[in-house]
């Protein structure tokens, strides 16, 4: 177990090592050992503040880190861009300099310049400078709510989730598809990025499953190559599949979610994936028997999966997962901002 995280940046999964993650899951499984016993744990994070600056909408997020802070004992300051000097110019410098004086940590959420902060041009990666240059210019740790790149939070509890199901260790034996699925909305790749990075950390096996359309759903190849090296090391693997019931079959976990890297390119090309990528029962009965399906959520429904499915008491553990954010950012706050 690491003990020295304090003031530590919580931006790319590809920041931490494998020792550091487990560190995070070993706190977060106790946090919600606690919570599950009614164990008061209020000293921990007491009289600190969270800054949580959301450039774009969120439902599970904002109220688990806003939960999250408060039974650690601080406080959670919501903001949105429009309600801060950002609307008026003011530098991502001066903000970094100045919220440093007042808080003990500061997360955000920001993921398409153009549209969130009205600047003129925006291309992929531009957040990710953003959030590492209010890291550089503050003197607290930046936690990252969803970027153009990653949504490490996420990972982190659906990781914890696959722990819960199979067990501490089995859960890296186990076949997790991570796929993709439609929607007509064209959405950030960070859940496929990151989850196949921190598996490759971790030593999972990881099948990552797209339809072959070159430039619009395949992943930023940085995190493909991150995660084939990782997995050299940890003992994981990364196979890249393109049709779905390949993927499907001996599946432990079948984890659905649309992306798309060209929103035009995707426009004309994703409707023919429509059927066979909205993920269903169909594609449980050539999985493993007690497999389970996952989904960040916001789930579109009977576009990526179908009511049936993410409904199914049986199989679907998505709530588990959403649950689990308030655990892992919990244990993210207490080893960094502390
Ligand atoms: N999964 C997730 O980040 O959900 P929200 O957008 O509701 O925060």
């Amino acid at each position: 177990m690491i003990t020295n995280m304090k003031g530590k940046d919580f931006i790319s999964i590809m920041d931490y090592s494998k020792e550091e993650l487990d560190t995070i899951f070993e706190v977060a499984f106790d946090l919600k050992r606690r919570v599950a016993i009614g164990e008061d744990h209020s000293h921990i994070l007491r009289g600190k503040s969270l800054g949580m600056l959301f450039a774009s909408p969120s439902t599970r997020t904002r109220i688990s880190f806003e939960t999250g802070i408060t039974q650690l004992g601080g406080h959670g300051q919501y903001y949105t861009p429009e309600q801060l000097q950002l609307k008026n110019k003011e530098s991502w410098k001066d903000t970094a300099e100045m919220i440093s004086r007042f808080l003990a940590g500061f997360s955000i959420r920001l993921y398409n310049l153009k549209a969130q902060m009205g600047t003129e041009t925006y291309k992929y990666g531009d957040a990710r400078e953003v959030l590492r240059a209010i890291a550089k210019d503050a003197c607290i740790p930046v936690i990252n709510m969803l970027d153009d790149k990653e949504h490490p939070c996420q990972i982190m509890a659906d990781i914890m989730t696959m722990m819960e199901k199979f067990g501490k260790d089995d859960f890296k034996k186990k076949k997790i598809v991570m796929s993709w699925a439609y929607d007509d909305r064209a959405k950030s790749a960070g859940v496929p990025q990151t989850m196949i990075a921190a598996a490759g950390i971790l030593g999972m096996n990881i099948v990552l499953a797209y339809p072959k359309e070159v430039g619009v759903y395949d992943v930023d190849p940085e995190y493909v190559e991150f995660a084939k090296q990782a997995a050299k090391v940890s003992g994981g693997s990364l196979k890249i599949e393109h049709d779905i019931w390949k993927a499907a079959k001996g599946a432990d976990v079948i984890y659905a979610k649309s992306w798309a890297r060209d929103p035009d390119k995707h426009a004309k090309a994703g409707p023919k994936y429509a059927k066979d990528w909205c993920i269903s029962h169909d594609h449980f009965k050539v999985a493993n028997s007690r497999a389970n399906f996952m989904h960040c959520l916001p789930a579109k429904r009977n576009k990526e999966v179908t009511d049936a499915l993410i409904d199914d008491p049986k199989i679907s553990i998505v709530n588990d997962e959403a649950e689990n954010r308030i655990h892992v950012q919990k244990a993210i706050m207490a080893l960094t901002m502390r």
